[in-house]
């Protein structure tokens, strides 16, 4: 098992004087979320009136066809993106409350990406990328590098340290961007297709490495996937359709 070695200390909780209070569990809340496109080429409602809520340590699979609102989802949630109306809570925070540069901070600390096409730098080396959330949050350089060390030992590709990226297989380009997304130890994971790039052995083994961050580490972790077999393996799938959700159950 590649995260047998993943010690406790990567997974601490989380607090800080910002945090309301809430007697609820959620790490994600979205209430009445839509996301209208209004450009030249006409009007798209992309989300239309979208509320759900997420569980501190839930493994939650979004899925629907082509253009029914799972990457404008997942961008909002990740305040990659404003919605046109709505809210969205992170750990109670209101985060569409915030000012640009405490947005730019949340998302740095408490939201970890993984993308189907892995978004790594690939000027810089695999550590160079796993580090630099974890250097853009203040952490000093010692506890960075061991961090980042700990956690590419656990992902199993340690070896790969003073590689670049783009030299590595896609899987273990996944397995960094894995590594990366999990340096500031984040409340919530978002992976937009994170196995879409991917042969079907080496996404499973992708997706395992996301199921066992959930079920050993608590982690929360918002998946969307195409592949219904990975989709029910996960804990509940939201299903979107037309920028609604269609059905919302638990596997
Ligand atoms: N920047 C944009 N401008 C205009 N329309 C957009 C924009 N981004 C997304 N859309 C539209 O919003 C709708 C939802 O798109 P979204 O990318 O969320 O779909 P998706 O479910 O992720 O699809 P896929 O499975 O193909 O990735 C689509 O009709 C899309 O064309
Ligand atoms: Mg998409």
């Amino acid at each position: 098992m590649i995260l047998k070695n993943m010690t406790k200390d990567l997974v601490v909780e989380k607090s800080t004087q910002n945090e309301v209070v809430d007697a609820s569990s959620f790490a994600l809340k979205v209430e009445n979320l839509s996301k209208i496109y209004d450009s030249s080429a006409g009007r798209v409602v992309a989300l239309d009136n979208v509320s759900f809520a997420i569980k501190k340590g839930e493994f939650v699979s979004v899925v629907g066809p082509s253009g029914s609102g799972k990457s404008t989802v997942l961008n909002l949630v990740g305040a990659l993106d404003r919605p046109t109306s709505g809210k969205i809570y992170i750990d109670g925070i209101d985060i569409f409350s915030l000012g640009d540069a405490e947005i730019a901070t949340m998302r740095n600390g408490r939201i970890g990406f993984i993308f189907q096409s892995f978004n790594l730098i690939n000027r810089t080396t695999v550590l160079k990328n796993v580090k630099l959330p974890g250097i853009i949050a203040g952490m000093s350089s010692e506890e960075v590098n061991s961090r980042s060390i700990k956690i590419l030992e656990a992902l199993g590709i340690a070896d790969k340290k003073n590689q670049k990226p783009v030299n590595l297989s896609g899987g273990q380009q996944q397995r960094v961007a894995i590594a990366r997304s999990l340096i500031n130890n984040p409340t919530i994971i978002l992976a937009d297709e994170p196995t879409g790039n991917l042969d079907t052995k080496t996404g499973e083994d992708v997706f395992d490495m996301l199921k066992m961050l959930s079920h050993k580490f608590k982690r929360t972790i918002v998946m969307v996937t195409h592949n219904p077999e990975l989709a029910e393996s996960t804990d509940r799938s939201i299903l979107l359709r037309d920028g609604r959700i269609e059905k919302d159950v638990i596997n």
